[in-house]
């Protein structure tokens, strides 16, 4: 298993290097400054050659075509570990978490509290799939991208799960069986931090928002969490986190993603 990280990783590279030891793999691991993509070979030609040498790529890219084109190119199966656009591998781990905490996925009400981004396209078409009902509450021109909106929409016309995007966080959590937050900043988007602290105002999971939300609500995060800016400290270390549990979750969701992709049932 070959590991091509572009951004930094703790939880994501750490849990595929775990998982592919248990379950007998060898991980290798390289930043993209180590390859000669930092010297301008095409994508594409890396993709090949490395395909060539590998049985299963798990990449965490810049740019989502990256992963696409390694996918097309690398002639092996190739596991998206985060992109600008989506973090599927984490939605596999929360969903788990989820199961567990609620003993369901259909009919769950999830409330996601934030920036539309990766991790809230990729729970969009999770919860779709799962039947989960989803809320994203953002400010707005912080909306998750229209092309996963109406793919969740379009699964949950299958599984009768209930998509919505607004723009009031106390509405939003009302009811919510999960309260879920990531991060106001992502990687790569370091040059906007002024103006995104100021858009994300009112939009942290603190105990104000928990009391909107059911008695029983749990709290969800897919950390690294900035502690008093998208969640406080009360928050994310009190008595309805699941954070913990969930990022232990992403070693048996990347073990689960490794078995799928390597044992045949991918092409079944
Ligand atoms: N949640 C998550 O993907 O964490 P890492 O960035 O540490 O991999
Ligand atoms: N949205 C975050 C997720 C980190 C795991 C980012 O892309 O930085």
């Amino acid at each position: 298993m070959g590991l091509l990280f572009e951004k930094p990783s703790t939880r994501t590279s750490t849990s595929f290097e775990v998982a592919a030891i248990r379950l007998g793999g060898k991980p290798l691991y390289f930043s993209a400054s180590e390859l000669q993509l930092k010297r301008g070979e095409p994508v594409k030609d890396t993709a090949r050659i490395l395909g060539s040498y590998l049985d299963v790529i798990v990449a965490r890219v810049f740019s989502n075509d990256t992963v696409e084109q390694f996918a097309k190119e690398s002639g092996v199966p190739v596991i998206n570990a985060l992109s600008d656009l989506e973090h599927p591998t984490q939605m596999i781990s929360d969903m788990l978490t989820v199961y567990e905490a609620k003993g369901r996925l259909k009919g769950i009400n999830i409330t996601y509290v934030g920036d539309g981004n990766n991790v809230a396209n990729s729970l969009l078409l999770a919860c779709a799939t799962a039947g989960a009902n989803i809320t994203i509450a953002c400010p707005k021109g912080y909306a998750p991208g229209p092309v996963f909106v109406s793919k969740a929409r379009k699964l949950a016309g299958k599984t009768g799960s209930k998509i919505s995007v607004v723009h009031d966080p106390q509405g939003a959590a009302f009811g919510a069986d999960v309260l879920y937050t990531d991060v106001w900043v992502s990687m790569g988007e370091e040059d906007e931090t002024e103006k995104r602290m100021a858009a994300f105002e009112g939009y942290q999971v603190n105990s104000k928002l928990m009391r909107m939300a059911k008695k029983d609500a749990i709290v969800m995060h897919c950390l690294p969490a900035h502690r008093g800016l998208e969640i406080t400290n009360e928050a994310l270390e009190g008595k309805q986190s699941v954070v913990w549990q969930q990022g232990e979750n992403k070693l048996y969701g990347a073990a689960a993603a490794l078995e799928f992709v390597l044992s045949g049932r991918r092409q079944q």
